[in-house]
């Protein structure tokens, strides 16, 4: 377009910007999440949808669209109107990890979406089958070690938040287990506890109820200190074997979304978050919970940018692709 047309349909943009803005929501919302139901990405977009729901007095609708490691969701977000009717629920897997993972994608993580606002992280969890014989992270290290790549792992993935949390494993142990990829670490999870599968790094949110019920067994936490849900878990560097990767997740919305909805979405966002049973119910699954300033839209790209500097140079380091 012309750069005098282009200046000319500003305006009228602007104007139909504002008019969306004045009316929204006036028809339910959907959160697009791109792994299976069950799993700790779900669970989020239920938390934050239920409770955005009464902020925004709009029915959030939540779309687990799946496959490939959760890009086919968020293209269909990148591709959605901007018009605050269609957003994406992920995480550091789905919107920084597969932009260097993946060379073919059909969006730019960094310029096609909106941030709205950044969410919990929780740190993860080495688990395995009650069943498994391994007492300890040692003993697991050296169970795998004996049996490279034949015990079968759960995955969500290339490129997914359990990945990231195996290659993490295998960096720091130099103990590598069978990738299994799924739709999602639910329904992996399902197959951990009927050792279909044997062993998974797997968000604190997923894994701590199951730990809690004695379905499975947790070696240890991939953070710097243990987590104050779980102190009886101790970190992997206690057992020798320092790692520590934390799996936040955010949300955003299609670029060009008009700032007065966005700042909307982001202060449903953050009142959900100060509500002290949910809070609870967070903090009880291992998740830390950003301030209202950290989950500012300017603030979350911020961060959404470094974290994609970082993981960009760690995988490019281990040369991980999917071509
Ligand atoms: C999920 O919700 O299934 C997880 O976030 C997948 C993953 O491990 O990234």
């Amino acid at each position: 377009m012309k750069r005098r047309a282009l200046l000319a349909a500003l305006p009228a943009s602007f104007a139909a910007g504002r008019a969306l803005a004045q009316t929204w929501p006036s028809k339910p919302i959907t959160i697009v999440v791109p792994f299976a139901a069950g799993g700790p990405t779900d669970l989020m977009a239920r938390v934050v949808g239920e409770r955005m729901a009464k902020e925004l007095g709009q029915q959030f609708v939540i779309d687990n669209t799946t496959g490939a490691a959760g890009t086919i969701a968020v293209g269909k977000v990148a591709r959605a109107a901007p018009d605050g009717y269609t957003i994406s629920i992920g995480h550091v897997g789905t919107h920084v990890a597969n932009g260097t993972i993946y060379r073919n994608l059909t969006y730019n993580l960094l310029t096609d979406l909106e941030p709205i606002a950044r969410l919990p992280a929780n740190p993860m969890l080495v688990v395995s089958s009650d069943q498994l014989r391994a007492a300890t992270l040692k003993e697991l290290v050296e169970l795998l070690k004996a049996n490279p790549d034949k015990i079968p792992g759960g995955t969500a993935g290339m490129g997914s938040g359990s990945h990231l949390g195996a290659l993490a494993f295998f960096a720091a142990t130099g103990a590598r287990f069978q990738l299994v990829p799924y739709r999602g670490t639910g329904p992996a999870m399902q197959d951990l506890v009927a050792n279909q599968i044997q062993v998974m790094v797997d968000q604190s949110a997923n894994s701590l109820p199951q730990v809690r019920a004695g379905k499975i067994r947790a070696y240890a936490v991939t953070a710097r200190a243990r987590s104050a849900a779980a102190p009886e878990i101790p970190t992997a560097a206690e057992a020798g074997y320092p790692m520590e990767i934390s799996i936040w997740h955010g949300l955003w919305a299609p670029k060009g979304t008009p700032p007065e909805i966005v700042a909307r979405l982001n202060a449903a966002a953050i009142a959900t978050f100060q509500d002290p049973d949910i809070r609870r119910r967070m903090e009880d699954l291992g998740q830390d919970i950003p301030t209202p300033t950290e989950m500012a839209p300017a603030a979350f790209a911020a961060f959404h940018k470094e974290e994609y500097a970082r993981w960009a140079k760690i995988l490019e380091a281990a040369n991980v692709k999917v071509e």
